[in-house]
């Protein structure tokens, strides 16, 4: 975007997205800037960022700026910063969000490379937001950083233990990272979005079966929307949270409250029927 565009408010506030290309970190660039912060939208190609490019004459929506980086890669923290600094001159809010999931079977050749990665995309680059986005908050101020954990991260699932322990330290790296900044008028605190309707759940979309079956375990009875977890996001880095910190929000359709002793053999069909 070639011009630089006042938020409405008249008041400059200044977000990163990471995994914005796609589902819950796109939904949450977008609410972002559609309530006047000026984001740098980071994910891994040009391509999943091309979406930005429209919105370039969307009223009522401050600048966003695309940024393609492997957030693996501490360089591409420091740079995301430079960005928003650069172009902006402060940073007030950090969605660390981009992740992956899958992974190998304990014994599969390549195992430990793949769950190397996994950490890597899912845990390490959550390091790198924090180390390289403090410094910037403290010099505005004081910020806000909102991790994208899981419901998966607060237990097993057969077959899933990389993705399960990646996001298991999701969840405890960020209650000790609120320990660290809190003097500092860094809030840290994290979402566990449930199964959600996304770009990495579509093949899971697709499967009726393992659907229903997941589904059955979710009380509200449907998936979540990415915006939902956008508005959490939102919430969590807003002043509306100005005490909240440390924590893990589930947003999840109330997955995280079931005990999972037993799950329901079929839905009633009216519950199946309304997302709203
Ligand atoms: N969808 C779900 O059901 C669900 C549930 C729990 C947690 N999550 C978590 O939510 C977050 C967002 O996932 P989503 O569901 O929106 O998936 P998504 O695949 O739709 O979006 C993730 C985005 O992250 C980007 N990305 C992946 N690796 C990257 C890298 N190394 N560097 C930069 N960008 C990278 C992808 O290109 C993609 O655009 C992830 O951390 C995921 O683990 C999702």
């Amino acid at each position: 975007m070639a011009e630089q565009r006042v938020a409405s408010s008249g008041l400059t506030r200044v977000a990163i997205v990471t995994g914005a290309g796609s589902g819950i970190g796109r939904a949450t660039a977008e609410l972002f800037a559609a309530r006047g912060h000026f984001v740098v939208a980071v994910d891994l190609t040009d391509d999943a960022l091309a979406w930005v490019a429209d919105m370039a004459d969307v009223a009522d929506v401050a600048d966003i700026v695309p940024f393609a980086g492997d957030v693996a890669d501490d360089v591409t923290a420091a740079t995301m910063v430079s960005i928003a600094i650069d172009r902006w001159g402060r940073l007030d809010a950090a969605v660390l969000n981009a992740g992956i999931v899958g992974g190998p079977g304990f014994e599969e050749p390549g195992a430990l490379e793949r769950f190397d990665r996994m950490i890597a995309v899912n845990v390490r680059s959550i390091v790198s937001g924090i180390r390289h986005c403090a410094p910037a908050m403290r010099r505005s101020g004081g910020g806000a950083i909102v991790a994208t954990a899981s419901t998966s991260g607060l237990g097993g699932d057969r077959g899933n233990w990389a993705y399960n322990a990646s996001k298991a330290a999701v969840i405890n790296l960020v209650r000790a990272a609120a320990m660290d900044y809190g003097s500092q008028g860094i809030r840290i605190n994290a979402v566990a979005p449930g199964p959600t309707e996304t770009g990495m759940t579509v093949g899971l979309q697709r499967m009726p079966a393992l659907h229903a079956a997941m589904l059955r375990r979710v009380p509200l009875q449907r998936w979540g929307q990415p915006s939902e977890l956008a508005e959490a996001i939102w919430f969590l880095a807003s002043p509306a949270a100005s005490f909240i910190h440390g924590v893990l929000l589930p947003v999840d359709g109330g997955l995280s409250a079931n005990a999972g002793h037993y799950d329901p053999p079929e839905l009633p069909a009216a519950n199946l029927a309304d997302p709203g």
